[in-house]
Protein backbone atom coordinates (compact mmCIF):
# COMPACT_ATOMS: atom_id res chain seq x y z
CA UNK A 1 0.00 0.00 0.00
CA UNK A 2 1.02 3.51 -1.14
CA UNK A 3 -0.44 6.35 0.22
CA UNK A 4 0.65 10.03 -1.79
CA UNK A 5 -0.36 13.55 -1.01
CA UNK A 6 -1.20 16.75 -3.22
CA UNK A 7 -2.37 19.94 -2.84
CA UNK A 8 -4.43 21.78 -5.08
CA UNK A 9 -2.94 25.04 -6.84
CA UNK A 10 -4.00 28.27 -7.92
CA UNK A 11 -3.02 29.89 -11.21
CA UNK A 12 -2.30 33.81 -11.18
CA UNK A 13 -1.52 33.31 -14.62
CA UNK A 14 -3.96 30.88 -16.03
CA UNK A 15 -4.12 28.58 -18.34
CA UNK A 16 -6.78 28.32 -21.00
CA UNK A 17 -6.67 26.32 -24.04
CA UNK A 18 -4.16 23.87 -25.47
CA UNK A 19 -2.00 23.27 -27.94
CA UNK A 20 -3.25 20.74 -31.10
CA UNK A 21 -0.99 18.23 -30.27
CA UNK A 22 -0.57 15.10 -27.87
CA UNK A 23 0.23 15.34 -24.72
CA UNK A 24 -2.22 17.99 -23.29
CA UNK A 25 0.23 20.98 -23.30
CA UNK A 26 -1.28 24.72 -22.98
CA UNK A 27 -1.16 27.19 -25.40
CA UNK A 28 -0.39 29.67 -22.98
CA UNK A 29 2.74 29.89 -20.50
CA UNK A 30 1.15 29.64 -16.42
CA UNK A 31 2.12 29.95 -13.54
CA UNK A 32 0.70 29.68 -10.14
CA UNK A 33 0.90 29.02 -5.81
CA UNK A 34 0.51 25.63 -4.44
CA UNK A 35 -1.62 25.59 -1.00
CA UNK A 36 -1.24 24.08 2.15
CA UNK A 37 -4.49 22.93 4.01
CA UNK A 38 -6.55 21.31 1.37
CA UNK A 39 -5.53 18.38 0.19
CA UNK A 40 -5.68 15.28 -2.17
CA UNK A 41 -4.60 11.63 -0.45
CA UNK A 42 -4.74 8.82 -2.89
CA UNK A 43 -4.22 5.45 -1.72
CA UNK A 44 -2.24 2.68 -4.37
CA UNK A 45 -2.75 -0.93 -3.61
CA UNK A 46 -2.36 -3.67 -5.74
CA UNK A 47 -5.85 -5.81 -7.38
CA UNK A 48 -7.52 -7.95 -9.43
CA UNK A 49 -8.50 -5.14 -11.58
CA UNK A 50 -8.28 -1.39 -12.37
CA UNK A 51 -10.23 0.34 -9.84
CA UNK A 52 -10.80 4.48 -8.91
CA UNK A 53 -12.70 5.55 -5.45
CA UNK A 54 -13.35 9.21 -4.98
CA UNK A 55 -14.21 10.19 -1.59
CA UNK A 56 -15.14 6.54 -1.64
CA UNK A 57 -17.63 5.81 -4.22
CA UNK A 58 -16.70 4.16 -7.47
CA UNK A 59 -16.45 5.79 -10.13
CA UNK A 60 -15.98 5.82 -13.76
CA UNK A 61 -13.64 8.75 -14.90
CA UNK A 62 -12.49 8.96 -18.37
CA UNK A 63 -9.63 11.08 -17.67
CA UNK A 64 -8.16 8.93 -15.15
CA UNK A 65 -8.70 5.69 -17.02
CA UNK A 66 -7.44 6.73 -20.06
CA UNK A 67 -4.25 8.24 -18.16
CA UNK A 68 -3.98 4.64 -16.29
CA UNK A 69 -4.48 3.29 -19.80
CA UNK A 70 -1.54 5.23 -21.26
CA UNK A 71 0.99 4.24 -18.37
CA UNK A 72 0.18 0.88 -17.94
CA UNK A 73 0.65 0.62 -21.58
CA UNK A 74 4.21 2.28 -21.25
CA UNK A 75 5.43 0.90 -18.15
CA UNK A 76 3.48 -2.51 -17.85
CA UNK A 77 2.00 -1.83 -14.65
CA UNK A 78 0.13 -4.42 -12.49
CA UNK A 79 -3.77 -3.50 -12.18
CA UNK A 80 -4.36 -1.34 -9.36
CA UNK A 81 -6.93 -0.26 -6.77
CA UNK A 82 -6.82 4.01 -6.33
CA UNK A 83 -8.63 5.57 -3.56
CA UNK A 84 -8.17 9.19 -3.59
CA UNK A 85 -9.75 11.44 -1.45
CA UNK A 86 -10.31 15.34 -1.12
CA UNK A 87 -10.94 17.18 1.93
CA UNK A 88 -12.72 20.06 -0.11
CA UNK A 89 -15.30 20.40 -2.71
CA UNK A 90 -14.91 18.17 -5.92
CA UNK A 91 -15.01 19.99 -9.35
CA UNK A 92 -16.38 23.07 -7.68
CA UNK A 93 -13.33 25.12 -9.18
CA UNK A 94 -11.02 24.57 -6.21
CA UNK A 95 -8.21 22.19 -8.64
CA UNK A 96 -9.03 19.27 -7.04
CA UNK A 97 -8.33 17.76 -10.10
CA UNK A 98 -4.65 19.01 -10.23
CA UNK A 99 -4.22 17.53 -6.64
CA UNK A 100 -5.75 14.57 -7.01
CA UNK A 101 -3.91 13.73 -10.50
CA UNK A 102 -0.41 15.09 -8.73
CA UNK A 103 -1.12 12.28 -6.03
CA UNK A 104 -2.31 9.82 -8.78
CA UNK A 105 1.09 9.71 -9.91
CA UNK A 106 2.98 10.56 -7.39
CA UNK A 107 1.56 7.50 -5.75
CA UNK A 108 2.02 5.16 -9.15
CA UNK A 109 5.57 5.77 -9.37
CA UNK A 110 6.59 5.14 -5.61
CA UNK A 111 4.04 1.69 -5.62
CA UNK A 112 6.08 0.37 -8.83
CA UNK A 113 9.31 1.66 -8.36
CA UNK A 114 9.10 3.84 -11.66
CA UNK A 115 11.96 6.46 -10.68
CA UNK A 116 10.44 9.16 -12.16
CA UNK A 117 11.85 12.67 -10.87
CA UNK A 118 9.70 15.20 -10.36
CA UNK A 119 9.86 16.80 -13.82
CA UNK A 120 8.59 13.24 -15.29
CA UNK A 121 6.01 13.03 -12.70
CA UNK A 122 5.28 16.73 -13.60
CA UNK A 123 4.68 15.67 -17.17
CA UNK A 124 2.42 12.50 -16.25
CA UNK A 125 0.34 14.84 -14.46
CA UNK A 126 -0.12 17.17 -16.96
CA UNK A 127 -1.23 14.45 -19.69
CA UNK A 128 -4.07 13.82 -17.30
CA UNK A 129 -4.77 17.30 -16.25
CA UNK A 130 -2.52 20.06 -17.18
CA UNK A 131 -2.90 22.46 -13.88
CA UNK A 132 -1.98 19.13 -12.01
CA UNK A 133 1.72 19.51 -13.64
CA UNK A 134 1.90 22.31 -11.50
CA UNK A 135 1.04 20.89 -8.33
CA UNK A 136 3.87 18.33 -8.32
CA UNK A 137 6.00 21.30 -7.16
CA UNK A 138 5.72 23.38 -4.11
CA UNK A 139 5.54 27.35 -3.50
CA UNK A 140 5.71 29.65 -6.61
CA UNK A 141 5.68 27.00 -9.82
CA UNK A 142 5.90 28.09 -13.55
CA UNK A 143 4.07 25.82 -16.74
CA UNK A 144 6.22 26.97 -19.64
CA UNK A 145 7.73 25.65 -23.08
CA UNK A 146 9.50 24.01 -24.16
CA UNK A 147 8.94 20.97 -22.44
CA UNK A 148 5.75 21.68 -20.33
CA UNK A 149 6.92 20.06 -17.46
CA UNK A 150 6.41 22.71 -14.28
CA UNK A 151 9.23 23.84 -12.23
CA UNK A 152 9.92 25.51 -9.14
CA UNK A 153 9.53 29.21 -9.61
CA UNK A 154 10.66 30.19 -5.66
CA UNK A 155 9.73 28.22 -2.86
CA UNK A 156 7.10 28.55 -0.17
CA UNK A 157 9.34 30.60 2.07
CA UNK A 158 10.15 33.28 -0.42
CA UNK A 159 7.12 35.37 0.32
CA UNK A 160 4.64 33.74 2.55
CA UNK A 161 1.46 34.75 0.45
CA UNK A 162 -1.82 33.19 2.09
CA UNK A 163 -5.32 32.66 0.30
CA UNK A 164 -8.33 33.27 1.34
CA UNK A 165 -10.82 31.04 -0.32
CA UNK A 166 -14.52 32.45 -0.31
CA UNK A 167 -16.77 29.13 -1.01
CA UNK A 168 -20.16 30.64 -2.86
CA UNK A 169 -21.67 27.19 -3.98
CA UNK A 170 -21.20 23.60 -3.18
CA UNK A 171 -22.72 22.22 -6.34
CA UNK A 172 -20.15 20.62 -9.09
CA UNK A 173 -19.36 22.55 -12.10
CA UNK A 174 -21.71 21.75 -15.24
CA UNK A 175 -19.29 22.48 -17.92
CA UNK A 176 -15.63 21.02 -16.84
CA UNK A 177 -12.79 23.07 -17.68
CA UNK A 178 -11.49 20.85 -20.43
CA UNK A 179 -14.73 21.06 -22.51
CA UNK A 180 -14.89 25.16 -21.50
CA UNK A 181 -11.15 25.98 -22.73
CA UNK A 182 -12.22 24.17 -26.65
CA UNK A 183 -15.21 25.81 -26.70
CA UNK A 184 -13.49 29.47 -26.18
CA UNK A 185 -10.56 28.53 -28.32
CA UNK A 186 -13.14 27.69 -31.10
CA UNK A 187 -15.43 30.30 -30.58
CA UNK A 188 -14.04 33.19 -28.42
CA UNK A 189 -13.40 36.22 -30.93
CA UNK A 190 -10.84 37.44 -27.71
CA UNK A 191 -8.88 33.77 -28.38
CA UNK A 192 -5.83 35.40 -30.65
CA UNK A 193 -5.65 38.12 -28.06
CA UNK A 194 -5.24 35.69 -25.23
CA UNK A 195 -2.51 34.03 -26.93
CA UNK A 196 -0.43 37.05 -27.86
CA UNK A 197 -0.45 38.94 -24.49
CA UNK A 198 -0.22 35.68 -22.22
CA UNK A 199 3.89 35.79 -22.73
CA UNK A 200 4.00 39.36 -21.19
CA UNK A 201 1.65 38.33 -18.58
CA UNK A 202 3.38 35.96 -17.71
CA UNK A 203 6.97 37.65 -17.54
CA UNK A 204 5.77 40.69 -15.39
CA UNK A 205 4.17 38.25 -12.52
CA UNK A 206 7.40 36.63 -12.92
CA UNK A 207 8.91 39.43 -11.95
CA UNK A 208 6.53 40.44 -9.62
CA UNK A 209 6.96 37.23 -7.50
CA UNK A 210 11.03 37.74 -7.86
CA UNK A 211 11.03 41.02 -6.33
CA UNK A 212 8.18 40.89 -3.93
CA UNK A 213 6.13 43.24 -5.93
CA UNK A 214 2.78 42.87 -4.42
CA UNK A 215 1.09 45.61 -6.53
CA UNK A 216 2.24 44.61 -9.46
CA UNK A 217 1.23 40.74 -8.80
CA UNK A 218 -1.91 42.37 -8.44
CA UNK A 219 -2.41 44.19 -11.62
CA UNK A 220 -1.22 41.46 -13.90
CA UNK A 221 -2.81 38.35 -12.11
CA UNK A 222 -6.70 40.15 -11.90
CA UNK A 223 -5.51 40.84 -15.52
CA UNK A 224 -4.86 37.49 -16.42
CA UNK A 225 -7.94 36.41 -14.54
CA UNK A 226 -10.55 38.56 -16.23
CA UNK A 227 -9.08 37.88 -19.53
CA UNK A 228 -9.74 34.07 -19.54
CA UNK A 229 -13.17 35.08 -18.02
CA UNK A 230 -14.05 37.39 -20.55
CA UNK A 231 -12.75 34.03 -23.04
CA UNK A 232 -15.56 32.15 -21.26
CA UNK A 233 -18.34 34.84 -21.22
CA UNK A 234 -17.81 35.76 -25.38
CA UNK A 235 -17.61 31.66 -25.82
CA UNK A 236 -20.54 30.64 -27.64
CA UNK A 237 -22.85 28.87 -26.04
CA UNK A 238 -21.31 31.52 -23.31
CA UNK A 239 -19.88 30.30 -20.04
CA UNK A 240 -20.69 31.56 -16.56
CA UNK A 241 -18.90 30.37 -13.52
CA UNK A 242 -19.76 32.85 -10.98
CA UNK A 243 -22.97 33.47 -8.71
CA UNK A 244 -23.93 36.53 -7.46
CA UNK A 245 -21.76 36.39 -4.51
CA UNK A 246 -18.71 35.88 -6.33
CA UNK A 247 -19.10 38.98 -8.20
CA UNK A 248 -19.91 40.65 -4.60
CA UNK A 249 -16.34 39.36 -3.37
CA UNK A 250 -14.37 40.87 -6.56
CA UNK A 251 -16.37 44.24 -5.50
CA UNK A 252 -15.54 44.08 -1.85
CA UNK A 253 -12.05 42.64 -2.54
CA UNK A 254 -11.26 45.68 -4.91
CA UNK A 255 -12.94 47.96 -2.21
CA UNK A 256 -10.49 46.49 0.71
CA UNK A 257 -7.21 47.01 -1.64
CA UNK A 258 -8.42 50.52 -2.53
CA UNK A 259 -8.67 50.97 1.59
CA UNK A 260 -4.83 49.88 1.83
CA UNK A 261 -5.27 46.16 2.32
CA UNK A 262 -2.65 44.13 0.22
CA UNK A 263 -5.25 41.26 -1.54
CA UNK A 264 -5.98 40.70 -4.88
CA UNK A 265 -8.78 37.89 -6.11
CA UNK A 266 -8.31 35.09 -8.69
CA UNK A 267 -11.10 33.00 -9.86
CA UNK A 268 -11.00 29.64 -11.88
CA UNK A 269 -13.67 27.82 -13.31
CA UNK A 270 -15.83 28.07 -10.80
CA UNK A 271 -17.70 30.00 -8.12
CA UNK A 272 -14.89 30.07 -5.64
CA UNK A 273 -13.10 33.50 -5.35
CA UNK A 274 -9.65 32.96 -3.73
CA UNK A 275 -8.03 36.15 -2.25
CA UNK A 276 -4.61 35.97 -2.10
CA UNK A 277 -3.22 38.71 0.23
CA UNK A 278 -0.06 39.15 2.57
CA UNK A 279 -0.51 37.66 5.74
CA UNK A 280 -1.61 41.15 7.83
CA UNK A 281 -4.17 41.89 5.47
CA UNK A 282 -5.99 37.70 6.25
CA UNK A 283 -8.05 38.81 9.06
CA UNK A 284 -9.65 41.40 7.94
CA UNK A 285 -9.71 39.81 4.41
CA UNK A 286 -11.40 36.62 5.76
CA UNK A 287 -13.80 38.53 7.99
CA UNK A 288 -14.72 40.62 5.05
CA UNK A 289 -15.50 37.87 2.71
CA UNK A 290 -17.52 35.84 5.62
CA UNK A 291 -20.00 39.19 5.66
CA UNK A 292 -21.06 39.09 1.83
CA UNK A 293 -23.94 37.83 1.39
CA UNK A 294 -23.82 33.98 -0.27
CA UNK A 295 -21.00 33.16 1.15
CA UNK A 296 -21.34 29.43 2.37
CA UNK A 297 -17.52 29.09 3.73
CA UNK A 298 -14.23 30.65 4.23
CA UNK A 299 -11.14 28.13 4.09
CA UNK A 300 -7.68 29.74 4.83
CA UNK A 301 -4.38 28.27 3.22
CA UNK A 302 -0.66 28.95 3.51
CA UNK A 303 1.45 28.04 0.90
CA UNK A 304 1.77 24.57 0.48
CA UNK A 305 4.68 22.04 -0.67
CA UNK A 306 4.84 19.85 -3.90
CA UNK A 307 3.10 15.94 -4.25
CA UNK A 308 4.60 13.94 -1.91
CA UNK A 309 4.57 9.88 -0.36
CA UNK A 310 3.23 10.02 2.94
CA UNK A 311 2.92 7.07 5.61
CA UNK A 312 0.47 6.03 7.75
CA UNK A 313 0.87 8.12 10.64
CA UNK A 314 1.13 11.18 8.79
CA UNK A 315 -1.25 13.71 9.46
CA UNK A 316 -3.36 14.65 5.76
CA UNK A 317 -3.32 18.44 6.34
CA UNK A 318 -0.52 21.12 6.48
CA UNK A 319 2.57 21.67 5.07
C1 LIG B 1 -9.30 27.61 -14.95
O1 LIG B 1 -6.06 21.69 -15.88
O2 LIG B 1 -8.51 21.36 -15.34
O3 LIG B 1 -8.09 26.19 -13.50
O4 LIG B 1 -5.84 20.12 -18.79
O5 LIG B 1 -8.15 19.99 -19.65
O6 LIG B 1 -7.61 18.95 -17.45
P1 LIG B 1 -7.29 20.05 -18.43
O7 LIG B 1 -7.73 21.42 -17.73
P2 LIG B 1 -7.47 21.90 -16.25
O8 LIG B 1 -7.75 23.47 -16.46
C2 LIG B 1 -7.48 24.41 -15.47
C3 LIG B 1 -8.03 25.72 -15.86
C4 LIG B 1 -8.05 26.77 -14.77
C5 LIG B 1 -6.84 27.70 -14.91
C6 LIG B 1 -5.51 27.16 -14.43
O9 LIG B 1 -5.48 26.35 -13.49
O10 LIG B 1 -4.49 27.59 -14.99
Amino acid sequence: MTRALAHPNIALVKYWGKQNKTGNMPATPNLSITLSELTAVTTINDSDRFRFQLNGQQVNDPKVSALIATMTDTFSLPPLQIDSTNNFPTSAGLASSAAGFAALVTGIDAHCHLGMDAALRSEWARRGSASAARSICGGFVALVPPDWQAQSLAPTNHWPLEVVVAVTSHDAKAVSSSEGMERSRLTSPFYNQWLRSAGDDYAEAALAIATRDFEKLATVAELSCLKMHSLMLTSSPTLSYWTPASVACMDRIRELRNHGEAVFFTVDAGPQIKAVCLPESRVTVAKALSEVPGVLEILSCSLGEGARIIDDEEPLTGR
